[in-house]
């Protein structure tokens, strides 16, 4: 239990979301689906989309740019910047070593990590991790995702589902009992098929026969995924709140990860935290992987919903499988 001591502290949020925004009656003309069928199964209404100029570095820079400008402080102060994306500009070098040329962090370390939709929250605990050792004072924790250039756009069972977006955060050594104050993370691997892109990397090379089969593309079991999500979303919420000497009853404001409606409303019943507690944003924005939690938790803030002084719980899931959640006092 670390209730009593947080290191690690989320000073400021910010995010960047593509004006262009793509509707389920868009998506009608292009796949045989219906606006109907993806509100009830997901709840997206529309989401956004990164044109051909807009990268996923381009995004994480301009969030990282409106977070360190909230926290007051400029691009010479970070001294680390973690970048969760499963959509790397280049395979190498890091996609975050680009953010840093953006945006000018000279003086910072910079790289990427893998985490799929749980990438950000995996991204907080590095962070902590610094803090804790003092290696690092103004962190970035940045998720960029421009999941619209993995997506296979004619099939329906996954285009409907994903959008591009950015969030990012300052995190600093905490003060005044501010910060993580539980946190609970995993993974199986043994899962990985379930949800994956099967080629483009050493073991089935980007080539013309993986390229035209589509394996470069996203390929899920929709239904494996829902219930593992659930299950492991529920699971991890428990644990962090039990590491931070927390119950559900205690939780001001669930930010999920911010997948389909249908998760979101299954984890919260099964965890005991009621709807009118929980934020989401997916009808507007579909599922930007690890981006969803830092950009609801910045449109929260901004809204007024996300406050001082609240005991917060974040949840994600997604490829690997992996999962986690992270507490917080605001
Ligand atoms: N429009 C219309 N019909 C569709 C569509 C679509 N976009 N997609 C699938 N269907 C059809 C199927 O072909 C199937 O038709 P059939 O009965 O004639 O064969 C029917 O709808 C039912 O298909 P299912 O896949 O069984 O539908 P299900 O109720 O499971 O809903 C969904 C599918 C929405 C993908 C659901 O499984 C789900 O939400 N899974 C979680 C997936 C997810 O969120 N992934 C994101 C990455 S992981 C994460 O972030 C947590």
């Amino acid at each position: 239990m670390n209730c009593n001591t947080p290191i690690a502290e989320i000073v400021s949020t910010g995010r960047f979301l593509p004006p262009e925004i793509t509707t389920n009656a868009d998506l009608e003309s292009m796949v045989d689906t219906s606006d109907d069928w993806i509100r009830g199964r997901t709840g997206i209404k529309e989401r956004r989309i990164a044109g051909e100029g807009l990268s996923t570095a381009q995004m994480g820079a301009a969030a990282s740019l409106d977070a360190m400008d909230k926290a007051g402080i400029g691009p010479t102060d970070i001294d680390l910047i973690i970048l969760s994306t499963a959509t790397p500009d280049r395979l190498l070098p890091s996609t975050a070593c680009d953010i840093q040329a953006i945006i000018g962090a000279t003086n910072s370390v910079a790289f990427d990590i893998g985490g799929a939709c749980s990438g950000f929250l995996y991204g907080l605990s590095m962070a902590e991790g610094y803090l804790a050792t003092g290696r690092a004072k103004n962190i970035l924790v940045v998720a960029s995702e421009k999941m619209s250039s993995i997506v296979d756009w004619t099939d329906r069972s996954t285009c409907v589902l994903f959008g591009d977006g950015a969030g990012a955060c300052v995190v600093q050594r905490s003060k005044e009992k501010k910060g993580i104050v539980g946190t609970h993370h995993g993974s199986d691997g043994t899962l990985a098929e379930l949800l994956y892109r099967p080629a483009g990397g050493t073991l089935i090379p980007l080539d013309s026969k993986s390229m035209e089969a589509g394996d470069h593309l996203v390929k899920m079991s929709g239904r494996e995924v829902f219930k593992n999500a659930v299950r492991s979303m529920v699971e991890a919420s428990e644990k962090a709140l039990a590491d931070a000497g927390l119950s559900n009853d205690d939780v001001d404001l669930l930010i999920p990860h911010q997948a389909n409606i249908r998760i979101i409303e299954s984890t919260a019943r099964y965890a005991g935290i009621p709807m009118d507690k929980v934020f989401v944003n997916v009808d507007r924005y579909g599922n930007m992987s690890s981006a969803t939690i830092p950009v609801a938790m910045d449109e929260a803030s901004e809204m007024g919903i996300l406050k001082t002084g609240m005991n917060v719980l974040t949840v994600a899931f997604g490829a690997g499988f992996a999962w986690g959640a992270v507490a917080m006092r605001w």
